[in-house]
């Protein structure tokens, strides 16, 4: 028998139940799981108000985790839970079709690789929508002779993982310099510590022109490109202090999902506004920047604030997750690994 957590209801949170090992399907591979986050995806799945539509339940929720397979070997690995029929990550031992596994370094941190996952992920691949993170100078064919010739980044929503994340791999991409917008003034001394040059609160009361003001006050010059997992008001603001053709990546909507953007904004700069999923990465595509998400967290490069909760508590760790009351990512704890 295996420790599962089964959600019944959408809306409630998932409870532990006992069942029996999972069947192995063809070109299925069972998983020991040591951990497992709860994301803002699993919880917008299981309220059955995404866009998959309402998952049939029960069923169980997560859509990745670490683990090892039999032989021991340390694994990533994805799940469609919640998105369609089947269950995810949050079970003592999962079958997971062999190509959505990710083999990991032997020594890779297991809580901080969960808690990194697929919001690592995304920032990573969102870093690299308009392409390199350097600037070419013309006549120099490394880039380098010019001096500073990396992008200006701005991430909004630097608290999240997806934002934390975005700015440590945007430094180590080449990004010359990363601005950070979040609420907390704890984030924003966290966002610092990540290797912001400048922060700017985001405030409840901000208009997008007003903190459009802020965020070119604190910038060197117009901005590259943005890193937005937030959307309205400071999507709105960012866009207004991109340089001409410049990108912003939209990959969520936490603030809004809707955003007060001005036409004349978007033509007068010729912006471009792009939308980001992981669901468009070919498992190929995922599996190479899981590669190098574990590769930068094993080596020390790249970390993300995470509390470990024992799996016992997952129907509390989740509650809190859908009220917004966590201390960084929620990182279920298993199976020892
Ligand atoms: N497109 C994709 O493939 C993809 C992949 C991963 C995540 N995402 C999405 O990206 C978003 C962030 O993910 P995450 O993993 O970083 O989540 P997270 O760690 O739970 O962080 C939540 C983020 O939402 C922001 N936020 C929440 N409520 C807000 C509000 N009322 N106003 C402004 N900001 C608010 C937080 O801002 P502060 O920084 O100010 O605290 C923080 O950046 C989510 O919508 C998630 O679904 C998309």
């Amino acid at each position: 028998m295996i420790d599962a957590a089964v959600l019944r209801i959408c809306g409630r949170p998932p409870v532990i139940e006992s069942r029996p090992l999972p069947p192995l399907g063809p070109g299925e591979v069972l998983v020991r799981v040591a951990a497992a986050p709860i994301t803002p995806l699993d919880v917008l799945c299981a309220s059955g108000t995404s866009y998959f539509g309402e998952p049939a339940t029960p069923y169980v929720p997560g859509v990745q985790g670490v683990g090892c397979l039999p032989d021991g070997r340390p694994v990533w690995f994805a799940t469609s839970a919640g998105m369609r029929p089947g269950d995810g990550s949050m079970a003592s031992v999962v079958a997971v079709p062999a190509h959505d596994i990710v083999p990991l370094p032997v020594d890779a941190p297991v809580p901080l690789t969960a808690a990194l996952g697929l919001s690592a992920v995304a920032a990573q691949a969102a870093l690299h929508v308009a392409g390199p993170l350097t600037n070419a100078t013309p006549g120099s064919a490394t880039g380098q002779a010019g001096g500073d010739v990396g992008k200006q980044v701005l991430v909004l929503g630097a608290g999240g993982v997806v934002g934390q994340a975005a700015i440590q791999l945007a430094l180590l991409g080449g990004a010359r310099r990363v601005i950070a917008v979040a609420r907390s003034p704890e984030a924003l001394a966290h966002a610092e510590q990540l290797g912001a040059a400048a922060t700017v609160p985001l405030l409840p009361d901000d208009s997008e022109t007003g903190l459009a003001d802020c965020l070119r006050d604190v910038a060197d010059g117009p901005v590259d490109l943005v890193i937005d997992p937030v959307f309205g008001i400071a999507a709105a603001a960012a866009l207004r202090v991109l340089r001409p053709g410049g990108t912003l990546v939209n990959l969520g909507s936490s603030a809004s999902a809707t955003a007060p953007i001005d036409s004349a904004t978007l033509r007068g700069g010729s912006l471009r506004v792009a939308g980001y999923t992981n669901n468009a990465l070919t498992t190929e595509e995922r599996a190479r920047l899981i590669t190098e998400i574990a590769a930068h967290a094993t080596a020390g490069r790249l970390t993300v604030k995470h509390e470990v909760v024992p799996f016992a508590e997952v129907a509390e760790a989740w509650t809190r997750q859908v009220v917004g009351k966590t201390r960084g990512r929620v990182v279920l704890s298993i199976v020892d690994a």
